[in-house]
């Protein structure tokens, strides 16, 4: 049975399906073969990013799927290379050109880079591309709430910020800036990466309780808190397991439990680290 995610609705109209298909650390050629069996068990959203070498094979993947370009979401990010006005525009058309593709449904600054400092330039520079037709929704990536505060404050509000988020990293200080500014949090490696997190006996009872598996817990505790989320994964049934998540629910205590999973697991620290 095919499962197709809910959409989650951004600023500029576009609507975001609620689980994506992450490929990194793909390659070219797997990228294309997991995009290909991604649709087919029915993956709507794909996100890459020009650092991760793999934009040409995900486009290629889309084609090979016959998938109608209209039923697909893609995203990819660009590089501090292009953190200036003209840059921001030249990124994307690269982007569309490995992609083979004439629109991005969401691009975004992949490293705030604050050293450089060129990070509201290139917003500007992504808001116009998104007039042109390019892009249809611009966002960053990695941004903390100063970052956001300092487009905010010269009138840019991204309509997703994509930020390493699981339960032990819930990442609370920037959902709130995103609350304020009505940005939707998408989560990278949502899975735990570098942790235990599947592992851990608060997930794996409640894997036990419902019939699922540990990440399925983990990935209903993301969409059921109003959370974009994109698992990677390289295995046709894992992938399909990661998409089926919407036949059961965790209820109020549950979800509060996995709320109060928080410990000092590090993350990068995007004021210092970036490409
Ligand atoms: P694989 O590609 O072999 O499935 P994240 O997106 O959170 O960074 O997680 C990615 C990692 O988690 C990959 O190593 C991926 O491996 C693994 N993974 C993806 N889905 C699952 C799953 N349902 N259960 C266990 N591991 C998974």
């Amino acid at each position: 049975m095919t499962v197709l995610s809910p959409v989650l609705p951004l600023r500029s109209g576009a609507l975001i399906p609620q689980i994506g298909l992450g490929t990194w650390p793909m390659d070219d050629d797997e990228a294309a073969s997991a995009v290909n069996t991604a649709v087919g068990l029915g993956y709507r959203h794909f996100d890459t990013a020009e650092n991760y070498g793999n934009e040409k094979g995900v486009g290629e993947g889309l084609r090979r799927s016959g998938l109608d370009r209209s039923e697909a979401f893609i995203t990819t990010k660009f590089n501090k290379e292009w953190h200036s006005f003209d840059g921001a525009r030249q990124a994307a058309e690269a982007a569309l050109q490995r992609l083979g593709t004439d629109y991005v449904d969401l691009l975004l600054i992949h490293w705030p880079n604050p050293g450089l400092n060129r990070f509201v330039d290139a917003f500007r520079g992504m808001r116009a591309a998104q007039e042109d037709g390019l892009v249809r929704a611009i966002g960053v990536s990695n941004f903390k709430p100063a970052h956001l505060q300092q487009l905010a404050d010269a009138g840019l509000v991204p309509e997703v910020n994509q930020i390493q988020l699981d339960p032990y990293r819930p990442r609370r200080d920037v959902r709130e800036s995103h609350a304020r500014l009505d940005i939707v949090t998408e989560a990278w490696s949502p899975l735990g990466k570098g942790t235990d997190l599947l592992k851990d006996s608060r997930i794996t009872a409640l894997a036990d309780k419902y019939g699922r598996t540990p990440a399925q817990i983990v990935l209903r505790w993301d969409v059921q808190s109003g959370l974009v989320t994109i698992p990677k994964s390289a295995n046709p049934q894992r992938m399909a397991e990661n998409l089926d998540v919407f036949g059961f629910e965790l209820d109020a205590e549950e979800m509060a439990a996995l709320d109060g999973m928080e410990t000092d697991d590090r993350i990068s620290d995007s004021d210092v680290f970036g490409h």
